[in-house]
């Protein structure tokens, strides 16, 4: 009776918690978000889910939960959900509600951004075009039409989350939002003079009653009126403190490498740098902090804010834009969020005692009354590795690092030794055969000048982005001039100059319907200017000028008013006696758009695609199709476009972003190996200058299907189609170099804290699937190797069998461990801190 009635009460027990969930109550304190009382120190990372796809989201959502998150972040995009005002859209990658709900199954928290500015390198800043044209609209300030259509859609948006029970106060996953994004910088709310504060103040108190039931955060705003939280945005966010002492010290961006701009070299930013920031954070009395990106994903359709930013928003993070875990900073961060889990008791229950340990040297102690005591250890400096004395016993502790002491006795982890293996993989173009997938091309001319009926006249030049509304990148300037034979500036030889001005961001010129000149912006400076010699005929002469936007404006004050197109002057200089034609102020026909575009040839529909052997190549103004199977298997596929020049591609119809395979980034500013010490900056460690910012394009699996797949182009400067391929990411080897001063690896600490103190480093290798194993060791050196993953060398010491012992402990297996000591190896060099560096391959 008794156990039926156990059994009874279990079944209700579990059949509540399977139905239903429990309402839970977030405040916070001047320690940390307090969930159901109690205090929590949280690591989240940032996946803006319109940046990969619905079929790709339980993934990346799993590996940022093996990561060691405990929360997913995204911003929501406004013009992404509201493209025409009073319509909304939810479906797809927008289905914002599927995205969290797939983060609650996981387990994990959520911290929705709402802006609904948000930055993000994202198209307008995620406003949607037509809030422009609202009459005596001005962006983010105390503005009535502003504030009105502001609040309209974050109360949507918090309206349709309460609807879905998300926020966490209805048992959902939400536990913190934001509202507006870093008005605060010094470079953005002094410009909006006296009324900026009371739209600071509006913004607040209008976040504050949509009662959500859960904080909500201003980040980079100093004055937050009460309750928001001020939070932090940088590489580094330890010296920060909130505005009030009962708020506590949150990091809302955390920014794990930087975007890449077509024309720009490819940030990176080293993970013991990473490492160093969040461990110093933590240890000045941090409890939140969320990796902005974790997952960064790609900019696909015309997303891309700007101008200029890449298709690609890989940003360096510990997930890479295809989803695939990039080591070793996935798994260093890994190691250090177990590490600050050990510290949390003791973290949520004090402030930290900081004290010196001398100079560049600093200890953080979370010491409590019940005995409780965790440490973290700092050396600052950047040139040299230090010993410090701390609570009786001497540690290492190499320059510009932290260790992270969960009983203030063992390190269990130090941010510049790294024991996650390195895996070095690249994207390989399939083979020749694999090419020939792609079943023949066929092709459309885009007109050069106007050719839709819904052209418009006009007098002198128009700015473009008002123009537009942002509908296509592209807008055609038209006009004609007649020249009659005694024009003094055509004698001598016909010569003339065509001279354009433009706002930017590029734009190509044609006279008498030819290519006569392109130019290009930068994301420095997206003004051009075009000065070219032309030939000019007796009679009518035609200048078609195509101005085209890559990206709005996505940041700075007044960002929205910052304008493009061809604002003039347009001249025509004669080139002999100095005589110019200004065309400014003249009659001008207007194009928006792309004939194709507005037939629609993106979907490759329409009767006029024509397929015949003498495709034209290296031509401007070119649609292209062609259809292919796709190649097997299910890891990611990148179009590699290096022979094509500028333009867009479509996979099915979906737009997989702005191609530009031609714009390089400069020679200079590049480094072969990145130095983490020191403060970090976006320029710090650049990679690839002088090369394409951005070959390969993204196409996700979701949007295939095994065969029959068209692939349409628009090609506006000339390039090869045919010359086009598919590639996939093959793992070249797996790298690994741990020293005898490593920590043990921290899974032992987590799960057998005596059998940790016994344990010695040990190196771990594993290939990253499940049907893979170590096939072969290509390099094994215990004593002092040199070079780095791909190119290590023997150093003066090098024991002689360590090649066989790998072999014998890893070949044939998936993974294997291996005791970093002289245990194992013998000793080649008595006295000396010995590496142990290893490369291997894995089939
Ligand atoms: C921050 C902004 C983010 C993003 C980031 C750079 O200032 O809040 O939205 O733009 O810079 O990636």
């Amino acid at each position: 009776m008794r156990g039926t009635m156990v059994l009874f009460l279990f079944m209700i027990v579990f059949l509540s918690a399977v139905t239903t969930s429990f309402a839970a109550t977030v405040t916070y304190d001047h320690r940390a978000l307090v969930i159901d009382g109690k205090r929590k120190v949280l690591i989240s990372g940032a996946i803006h889910y319109p940046r990969s796809t619905p079929q790709m989201w339980p993934d990346l959502i799993q590996k940022s939960k093996d990561g060691g998150l405990d929360a997913i972040e995204t911003y929501v995009f406004w013009n992404l959900h509201e493209p025409v005002r009073g319509q909304y859209d939810f479906e797809g990658r927008k289905d914002l509600v599927s995205f969290i709900k797939l983060v609650k199954e996981a387990g994990l928290h959520v911290v929705l951004r709402i802006g609904p500015y948000v930055c993000a390198e994202w198209n307008y800043g995620g406003f949607p075009l037509w809030l422009h044209f609202i009459p005596g609209i001005e962006f983010r300030t105390d503005n009535e039409p502003f504030k009105v259509e502001m609040q309209r859609f974050t109360a949507k948006i918090v309206d349709l989350m309460k609807q879905e029970s998300l926020f966490a106060s209805q048992g959902g996953p939400i536990i913190f939002s934001q509202i507006e994004n870093e008005y605060g910088n010094g470079d953005i709310e002094p410009y909006y003079g006296n009324r900026a504060k009371p739209y600071v103040d509006w913004a607040a108190g209008m976040a504050t009653s949509l009662n959500t039931g859960v904080p909500w955060n201003m980040c980079q705003q100093k004055d937050a009126p009460d309750p928001i939280i001020n939070t932090c945005n940088g590489f580094y966010c330890d010296q920060f403190t909130p505005n009030s002492d009962k708020k506590p010290k949150m990091w809302t961006e955390n920014w794990t490498g930087w975007f890449l701009s077509f024309g720009g070299a490819v940030p990176t930013r080293p993970v013991e740098d990473v490492a160093f920031a969040v461990a110093r954070f933590f240890q000045l009395g941090g409890t939140f902090q969320n990796y902005y990106m974790y997952h960064g994903g790609t900019n696909f359709g015309r997303t891309s804010g700007g101008p200029f930013i890449a298709t690609s928003y890989d940003y360096d993070a510990p997930i890479d834009e295809y989803g695939l875990i990039r080591q070793p900073k996935w798994g260093h961060l890994k190691d250090l969020h177990k590490a600050i889990k050990l510290c949390e008791e003791a973290m949520i229950a004090t402030d930290p005692t900081i004290t010196s340990l001398g100079p560049n040297l600093e200890a953080g102690v979370y010491r409590t009354g019940s005995g409780l005591c965790s440490a973290f250890l700092a050396n600052v400096g950047t040139q040299s590795d230090a010993t410090v004395n701390f609570n009786g016993n001497s540690y290492k502790l190499p320059a510009w690092s932290v260790s992270i002491l969960p009983d203030c006795k063992n390190v269990v982890f130090n941010t510049a030794k790294i024991n996650s293996m390195r895996t070095l993989s690249r994207f390989i173009s399939q083979s020749s055969e694999d090419v020939e997938s792609f079943s023949g091309w066929s092709w459309v001319n885009e007109p050069v000048g106007i050719s839709s009926q819904n052209a418009f006249m006009k007098l002198g030049l128009a700015e473009q982005i008002n123009t537009t509304g942002d509908k296509s990148d592209y807008l055609w300037y038209s006009a004609s001039i007649e020249i009659k034979g005694n024009e003094p500036f055509l004698q001598d030889g016909s010569q003339t100059a065509l001279h354009v001005q433009s706002l930017g961001h590029a734009l190509y010129a044609f006279i008498n319907k030819k290519l006569a000149g392109s130019v290009k912006g930068s994301s420095g400076n997206a003004k051009v200017a075009l000065e070219v010699p032309i030939s000019l005929v007796t009679g009518k002469n035609t200048i078609d000028l195509l101005s085209l936007t890559v990206g709005l404006q996505n940041y700075g004050a007044f960002f929205d008013l910052k304008g493009a197109g061809v604002t003039g002057p347009v001249q025509l200089k004669g080139l002999t006696n100095g005589s110019t034609i200004d065309l400014s102020s003249q009659q001008w026909t207007y194009q928006i758009g792309l004939k194709g575009e507005e037939i629609g040839l993106s979907n490759g529909g329409s009767s006029l695609w024509i397929s015949q052997p003498a495709l034209p190549k290296n031509q401007p103004l070119i649609w292209y199709k062609t259809n292919f199977d796709a190649a097997g298997g299910n890891e990611p596929l990148a179009l590699d476009l290096s022979s094509l020049g500028k333009g867009e591609a479509w996979v099915n119809g979906q737009s997989i972003g702005r191609y530009w395979p031609t714009n390089n980034a400069p020679n200079g500013g590049c480094v072969s190996s990145c130095n983490y010490r020191g403060s970090f900056n976006a320029n710090k460690c650049l990679k690839d200058c002088g090369k394409p910012s951005q070959l390969l394009y993204h196409v996700p699996r979701d949007w295939l299907k095994p065969s029959g797949n068209i692939l349409v182009l628009f090609e506006e400067m000339g390039g090869d189609p045919t010359q086009i391929s598919f590639a996939t990411r093959q793992i070249g080897s797996l790298c690994s170099r741990v020293s005898e001063s490593h920590p043990v690896p921290i899974d032992i600490w987590t799960s057998d804290q005596e059998a940790a103190k016994k344990a010695g480093p040990t190196m771990l290798l594993e290939c990253p699937s499940a049907n893979q194993v170590i096939s072969s060791i290509k390099f094994a050196s215990f004593g002092t190797p040199g070079g780095a993953c791909g190119s290590f060398s023997h150093g003066k010491c090098s024991s002689k069998n360590a090649i066989s012992i790998i072999q014998k402990a890893c070949v044939g297996s998936r993974k294997c461990n291996i005791g970093v000591s002289i245990a194992t190896f013998g000793d080649p060099c008595v006295g000396i801190t010995k590496n142990l560096a290893v490369e291997a391959s894995c089939t």
